[in-house]
């Protein structure tokens, strides 16, 4: 076998979602090089579609990285959001509650903006690499090995990795004793993309007898909606026409029209899950992201914490490689897990008042309806739920717990 080719770094990160291309500028901004692996291609990561909600401090934390020239120019400012059951919608009005806002904008144009702003200062991401390997994650000196798009064993030496390589990612595995909490939800979202005009100008999430469904947009151009369908749906059941039937019979509210028009990719059902895996650190391997932690979709919060953990991390290394200081990466898995922890419990109880639970789930009983009923009132009657609800949902400021 030929030997491997071995290069340096500071900092090795795995994976170039929204977590690890985010590290790497924060930290190329205090002067600290780093290298980006990521198992698929360029393309695949720029059109991967996911959720599209950046919070308040996500957004305030893009503009002074001097990241947010396209969002500012495109991304749309919401001021609240609407609740929808009994056909009626309850606005939750988030600059009357809180005074902030968030902002829709796909969070695949993030990852393309990022990748823009690396490759044009001339800082390379290596795509489409394979069999990753951690080692000497116990020491000063760590290193990762990879095999290159060409074929090339190459072997990164650093001073730490930061493992942001997502829930099917490596990273995880490496860290020992680690401890998962994590539930299953008995459902899944079945997502669509449309050309279709949107026609509220704010996100409605709705609960009905036949499940949850979601309305949101991309532009004035591009709805993007869910349903709530079992975990196990087989998008093929869902035919253009069931999935609009679908949608108009769960979102119908006095009012409301649902445009419709053609789906701009292929539907698919994603699972929900709540995951936490703790310590996000082992010696010099630091976790980020989707790779310690998931919540539901419900409340949009899986990029924004991927953004709260690598901004932690960020400072805690620039402490540590340019300042020998270590407070701030021994400290680290106890702080990000902080917010991760209220990000899981936001989620969780979005989720639980949201969905239809099956009649035979134990929390799918006429209580448990009841229940589901008597909090979607209080929220939206109560000035300090509704604050509460708004609080989370713009994000609470970044270091705030
Ligand atoms: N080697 C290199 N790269 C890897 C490996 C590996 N062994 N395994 C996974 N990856 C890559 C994936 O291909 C992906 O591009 O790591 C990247 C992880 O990115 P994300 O999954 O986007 O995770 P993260 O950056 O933590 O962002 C979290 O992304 O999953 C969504 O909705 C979720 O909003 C959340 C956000
Ligand atoms: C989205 O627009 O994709 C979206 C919005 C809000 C969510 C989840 C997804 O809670």
């Amino acid at each position: 076998m030929r030997k491997a080719v071995v290069m340096r770094t500071r900092v090795a990160i795995v994976g170039a979602g929204p977590a690890g291309l985010l590290l790497s500028h924060l930290l190329s901004r205090q002067g600290i090089d780093s290298v980006v692996l990521e198992a698929r291609s360029r393309a695949h990561v720029e059109q991967r579609v996911r959720a599209g909600v950046l919070e308040h401090p996500t957004v305030e934390l893009l503009r002074e990285a001097g990241l947010a020239t396209r969002l500012d120019a495109q991304g749309l400012p919401h001021d609240g959001i609407s609740l929808r059951f009994d056909g009626e919608d309850h606005r939750i009005d988030f600059a009357g509650l809180v005074g902030k806002g968030i902002t829709v904008y796909g969070q695949q144009e993030v990852v393309k903006d990022l990748i823009g702003t690396r490759l044009a200062a001339g800082e390379p991401i290596e795509f489409e690499v394979s069999d990753v390997v951690l080692d000497g994650l116990t020491t000063d000196t760590p290193s990762v090995g990879y095999t290159a798009a060409d074929g090339t064993r190459h072997v990164l030496e650093c001073e730490a990795v930061a493992g942001c390589d997502g829930f099917h990612g490596v990273s995880r595995q490496a860290v020992p004793d680690l401890r998962i909490a994590e539930r299953e939800y008995p459902f899944g979202w079945l997502g669509v993309l449309a050309k279709a005009a949107p026609t509220h100008d704010e996100l409605v999430y709705a609960s009905h007898d036949n499940g949850f469904a979601l309305y949101s947009m991309r532009s004035p151009e591009i709805t993007r909606l869910y349903l709530q369908v079992r975990p196990d749906a087989d998008p093929q059941d869902w035919s253009d026409a069931r999935i609009w039937d679908e949608l108009g019979t769960r979102l119908a509210a006095d009012g409301f029209t649902l445009n419709e028009g053609p789906f701009l990719e292929r539907p698919s059902v994603t699972g929900m899950r709540s995951m936490v895996a703790e310590p996000m650190r082992h010696g010099r391997l630091f976790l980020a992201g989707d790779a310690a932690h998931i919540v539901p979709p419900t409340g949009a919060k899986g990029m924004n914490l991927a953004i709260a953990d690598v901004r932690l991390l960020a400072d805690s290394l620039g402490d540590l490689l340019l300042r020998t200081e270590a407070t701030g990466v021994d400290t680290y898995s106890e702080r990000a897990l902080r917010r991760v922890w209220r990000a899981e419990h936001f989620s969780w109880w979005m989720t639980s008042m949201l969905h239809r639970f099956d009649d035979d789930h134990p929390d799918g009983d006429a209580f448990g309806r009841a229940l589901q009923l008597s909090q979607l009132r209080y929220t939206v009657s109560s000035r300090a739920a509704a604050t509460s609800l708004a609080e989370n949902y713009v994000g609470l400021p970044h270091g705030a717990l």
